[in-house]
């Protein structure tokens, strides 16, 4: 590689080489080629891979200050050599690693950043590509035509893993909010991390900083896993969302803290007539233990592009502090798709504009070729177990005229209403239908009430297939 090895990349070096014997030890080349085939591999796979290096061997410099665009471009480029050879990790040491925009490019691939490394992203425009607008868009979010490259990304893998032991991925996007507050973008803001029509992934013990865009976005993929995530951008930076699942199936998100300017969970599945076409669906979600702050914006959110259909979303146990409202539905004339069995249970929420929060306005279309008569079906949603306080309203919901949001169900809630901002309607309802049970402060009348003793709101019995696999532990 022609590089001088300095005495940090040769300790890395013998770790490797340790780290290499060790993981041979366990397991046998048979084991490894039928990992390769995808044989009897758990989701969440093993992190270790046969080969390892570090971005050190390839010239990079952790100063802070010096590109290494070419050096990750090389390291990546030498990996990808090993996908049907027991696959590769790319080891990302201590320093401050400054680099434009690379791609993941094989399978079987780990990228696991030390504890005190951090992943600067370059803010030479230059070196962010234009890439096409993703199919069920149509066009990127915020412009129309292509959207600048996302910092990483990986399309068409199987079993990648983004981990390292709590390393750091900053997309500087400061840089990039300026520039979009001053209309001087010439496309829409590329994502910190974009994983797109992927299978078995695992992002997991990192802390992604100041997305440019939305933060963490799996699209068009399956057999998700996002674990011990800490995500952080300031409240008021625009289009920050923590993480975004996109026409994804077998998702599973748990043990992540998320800090945002946006939405810190948005499921979607494409936008108007370009997600109809597209046709595919958000399905088999399931959150557990997620914090959130996001004082103009919801703790999970469910579209606004929701066109392929949002289906069995399980959200339990989960917090938000500060933040405009718990579970949201946004959704509009033109969207056609449907958000159904939504399942929430238990949710703890302090100071929040409101509690439940659906708006079947929500407008913004890509262009003026939606269909109007594409109405979204909303229908089998279910809150149970919340206790919110200092709350300004409990609810705003608000349905579609002639298209009324069916079969929502509300029990066993309590929201403590502050004294400052109080509202004097405190559900406010308008095209909904449901029921509720032991809510207090007492709901609208378009929600029926189904009586103390009744059943609570259904929450399924059964568990999805990803929340069964084991994550194995990966250090380095
Ligand atoms: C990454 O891959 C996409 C195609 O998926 C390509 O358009 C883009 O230029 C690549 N980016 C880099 C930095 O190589
Ligand atoms: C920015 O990136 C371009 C394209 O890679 C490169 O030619 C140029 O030297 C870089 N500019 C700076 C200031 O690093
Ligand atoms: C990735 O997979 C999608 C869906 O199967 C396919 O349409 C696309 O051509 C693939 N891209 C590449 C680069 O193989
Ligand atoms: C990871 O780092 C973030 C940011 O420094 C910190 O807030 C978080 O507590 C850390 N997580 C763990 C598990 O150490
Ligand atoms: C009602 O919700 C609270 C927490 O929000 C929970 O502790 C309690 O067990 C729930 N009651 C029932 C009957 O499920
Ligand atoms: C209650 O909410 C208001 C905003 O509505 C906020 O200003 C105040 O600090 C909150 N109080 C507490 C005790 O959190
Ligand atoms: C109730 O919701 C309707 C429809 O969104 C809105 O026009 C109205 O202003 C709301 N009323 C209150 C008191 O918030
Ligand atoms: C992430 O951290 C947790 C807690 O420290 C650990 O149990 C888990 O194995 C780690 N995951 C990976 C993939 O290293």
């Amino acid at each position: 590689m022609g590089t001088i090895r300095t005495k940090r990349t040769l300790q890395v070096w013998k770790i490797v080489a340790l780290w290499t014997v060790a993981a041979a030890a366990l397991s046998s080349a048979a084991a490894a080629k039928r990992r390769a085939a995808g044989g009897e591999r758990a989701a969440a796979g093993s992190c270790a891979r046969a080969h390892a290096a570090s971005v050190e061997d390839f010239g990079a410099v952790g100063d802070g200050a010096t590109s290494n665009t070419a050096a990750f471009a090389a390291a990546v480029a030498h990996l990808a050599r090993f996908e049907s050879d027991g696959g590769a990790m790319l080891v990302v040491p201590p320093g401050r690693w400054l680099t434009g925009p690379f791609n993941i490019t094989c399978s079987h691939f780990t990228l696991f950043l030390h504890r005190h490394a951090v992943i600067l992203a370059s803010q030479n425009i230059s070196e962010w590509p234009a890439i096409d607008p993703l199919p069920s868009y149509g066009r990127g979010r915020d412009l129309p035509g292509p959207r600048y490259s996302n910092f990483i990304m990986g399309s068409n893998l199987t079993d990648v893993i983004i981990t390292g032991d709590n390393g750091t991925i900053d997309g500087q996007g400061k840089f990039w909010w300026d520039k979009f507050h001053k209309k001087e973008l010439d496309h829409t803001r590329g994502h910190l991390l974009e994983i797109m029509y992927s299978d078995h992934v695992l992002i997991s013990n990192l802390t992604f900083v100041d997305s440019p865009f939305w933060t963490i976005h799996p699209v068009y993929s399956s057999n998700v896993i996002i674990s011990g995530v800490t995500i952080l951008a300031p409240t008021d930076s625009p289009n920050t969302d923590g993480i975004d699942p996109d026409s994804c199936s077998y998702v599973r998100i748990e043990d992540c803290y998320i800090v945002s300017g946006d939405d810190c969970i948005a499921v979607k599945s494409g936008w108007d007539e370009y997600g109809i076409a597209f046709n595919m669906p958000s399905q088999h979600i399931v959150i557990k233990r997620l914090t959130c702050v996001s004082p103009t914006s919801s703790l999970i959110a469910l579209g606004s592009e929701m066109s392929g259909g949002i289906r069995d979303v399980r959200a339990e146990d989960v917090t938000a502090i500060n933040t405009e409202s718990g579970v949201r539905i946004k959704t509009s004339v033109g969207r056609g798709g449907f958000v159904r069995d939504v399942f929430v249970r238990g949710m703890t929420l302090h100071t929040m504009k409101w509690v439940f929060f659906m708006t079947g306005g929500y407008g913004q279309h890509p262009d003026d070729n939606y269909n109007p008569n594409a109405l979204p079906v909303i229908e089998d949603i279910h809150y149970s177990n919340a206790v919110a306080e200092n709350v300004s309203m409990v609810a705003s919901l608000d349905g579609i005229r002639g298209d009324p949001f069916r079969g929502i169900c509300i029990s066993n809630v309590t929201a403590g209403v502050t004294e400052l901002k109080k509202k004097k309607v405190q559900w406010n309802c308008t095209d909904v239908e449901g029921v509720w049970s032991d809510v207090a402060p007492r709901p609208c009348m378009s929600l029926r009430d189904k009586g103390t003793y009744e059943a609570p709101c259904k929450f399924p019995e059964e568990r999805l297939p990803i929340e069964s696999v084991e994550i194995n532990p990966c250090s380095f």
